[in-house]
């Protein structure tokens, strides 16, 4: 720890409202690589060819095959949550008062970890939406541009990744404000702040409120924040929150 975390905003020793959020850097040691790293998830491919509404209207097959490839690679048997992902829903489970996660990813590793109170700002990969009605499907296989829609089977390819593209409205905005005027805590792990408005989320924080980064780099937000762990969240993350929890005993 970098600095002596318990202050004002702690009532007795706690933390009441805490709003977290994540990036890719907390999946890394899932095995799932982070976007902007050196073998990093855009793995040769430009974002605007891959993840705009314009790449899907221009090559639809293209950016299923891309969504195809990452789906299939979350759903391997080596793909597993790690430390982090565990130590977030058993620090959801414990504390008593209002929690909020919010991940910019969109793989299920904190799902599948027991998180219970999670938005998934950029969507996510293990769901498909219909173009028409805006209805979701849980989605394990390939989508394609002969997909049949699970209630029409007559209408085909109208199914997209549940993804967030640049340039479309991240989900939950109004709730993510909310909980972070409100925060006590607000916790920051693996993410490069680089990508709005998730790395405004910190600035939406009131002066009350305890700022924590934890990540290996430093990062453009760094400066926002009271408190700045270096490190892999598999150590970090479990050893902050075993501490944010016995100081409220
Ligand atoms: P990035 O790939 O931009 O950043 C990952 C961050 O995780 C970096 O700051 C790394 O230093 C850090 N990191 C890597 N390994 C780590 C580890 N083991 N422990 C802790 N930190 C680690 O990923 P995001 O910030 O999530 O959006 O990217 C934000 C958005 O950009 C994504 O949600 C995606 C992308 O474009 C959309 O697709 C809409």
């Amino acid at each position: 720890m970098t600095e002596d975390w318990r202050g004002p905003y702690m009532v007795r020793g706690k933390f009441m409202k805490v709003l977290v959020l994540t990036g890719a850097g907390i999946s890394a040691e899932s095995g799932i690589p982070t976007f902007r790293g050196s073998d990093g998830l855009w793995e040769g491919f430009r974002p605007e060819d891959v993840a705009t509404p314009e790449a899907f209207q221009r090559d639809p097959a293209l950016v299923h095959r891309f969504y195809n490839e990452r789906r299939r690679r979350l759903l391997s048997p080596d793909i597993e949550p790690n430390a982090a992902h565990r130590a977030l829903a058993a620090f959801e489970s414990q504390h008593q008062d209002d929690f909020l996660l919010v991940t910019q990813n969109i793989d299920d590793l904190h799902q599948r970890s027991g998180s219970q109170k999670i938005l998934c700002m950029h969507g996510e990969l293990l769901k498909a939406r219909c173009m028409d009605s805006g209805e979701c499907f849980p989605w394990k296989e390939d989508l394609g541009l002969d997909t049949p829609h699970p209630r029409y089977p007559n209408r085909l390819g109208r199914l997209r990744p549940h993804v967030v593209w640049f340039g479309e409205m991240p989900f939950g905005l109004p709730t993510i404000e909310q909980a972070a005027a409100q925060a006590d805590l607000f916790l920051a792990i693996g993410t490069s702040a680089v990508v709005y408005p998730a790395a405004a989320i910190v600035q939406w924080t009131g002066p009350h409120c305890h700022r924590v980064e934890i990540n290996v780099d430093a990062t453009p937000a760094s400066q926002a924040f009271q408190q700045v762990i270096r490190g892999k969240a598999s150590s970090e993350v479990p050893k902050f929150l075993q501490e944010i929890l016995n100081a409220a005993q």
